[in-house]
């Protein structure tokens, strides 16, 4: 797909890895659009894509767990950039806790949004992306839904079923001009499980953003569908 005068929509993108892309795909000529939970963060992530040479940037506040903040999510993108030719469904929540000590809220939560979330998203992009003769979305899933570890049962269980649902709308889309990829990284250097980000070993965001331009810039006859990434020299 060539990117210049594209539109995206990068679900989660004030801060971390849905930043990164935001940032990378507005400096490749894509007119972006990201949400978050609070407008507060929204507006200043906004603020700081535009002043570092984005333009075309717009957010507004959208919490994936609700179909209805979905619809309007969409429709918001209509309004602003004229239609969604790319989506990246990169919102994601992350608890990591024994069972036992896990609440249903906490189980039903990461569930909403990591993944009930996607299936929305897909759903409002796919059949605007039929209207629109074609499309991309790229889901960001993790190798803990490949490999589970203790005290990941919401989260592994989320993304585990993300993997599933990424191939199956593969699948289901693949003759209509409409791709479907998921990138699965590792370790990223981010907050997302309450580290603290500035870890060097560790994939960076701009690295995740990368393999995204690199999915979707691929011959139009050839889908990656499925991306691993792990930091080269990890450590625990
Ligand atoms: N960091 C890693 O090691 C790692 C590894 C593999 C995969 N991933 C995946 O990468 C994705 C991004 O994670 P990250 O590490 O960049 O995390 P992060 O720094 O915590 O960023 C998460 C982003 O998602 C947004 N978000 C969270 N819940 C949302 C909701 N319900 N509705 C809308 N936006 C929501 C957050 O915005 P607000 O807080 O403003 O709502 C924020 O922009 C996630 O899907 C995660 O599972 C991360």
């Amino acid at each position: 797909m060539m990117l210049r005068g594209r539109t995206a929509l990068v679900t989660g993108g004030t801060r971390g890895i849905g930043r990164a892309i935001a940032g990378r795909l507005l400096r490749e000529g894509v007119a972006v659009a990201i949400c978050g939970r609070s407008s507060a963060s929204v507006e200043r992530a906004v603020e700081e894509l535009a002043s570092s040479g984005g333009a075309n940037i717009c957010g507004t506040q959208a919490d994936i767990g609700s179909i209805n903040d979905v619809r309007q999510l969409f429709a918001f993108v209509d309004r602003e950039l004229g239609g969604t030719d790319i989506l990246i469904n990169n919102a994601g929540v992350a608890v990591l806790c024994p069972i036992a000590e896990m609440s249903p809220e906490q189980w039903e939560r990461t569930i909403a949004v990591n993944l009930t979330g996607v299936f929305h998203c897909c759903r409002e992009a796919v059949a605007q992306f039929r209207r629109r003769g074609g499309g991309f979305i790229i889901n960001i899933g993790s190798l803990l839904g490949k490999t589970a570890v203790a005290g990941g049962a919401a989260y592994c269980a989320s993304k585990f079923g993300l993997n599933g649902l990424s191939e199956a709308i593969m699948l289901d889309c693949r003759n209509e001009n409409i791709g479907v990829s998921t990138i699965v990284p590792g370790s990223v250097d981010t907050e997302l499980f309450g580290a603290s980000a500035g870890a060097d070993w560790k994939i960076q965001p701009e690295d995740v953003a990368q393999a995204v331009v690199t999915v979707l810039e691929m011959p139009q006859r050839t889908l990656v569908s499925r991306v691993e990434m792990r930091p080269l020299k990890p450590r625990r």
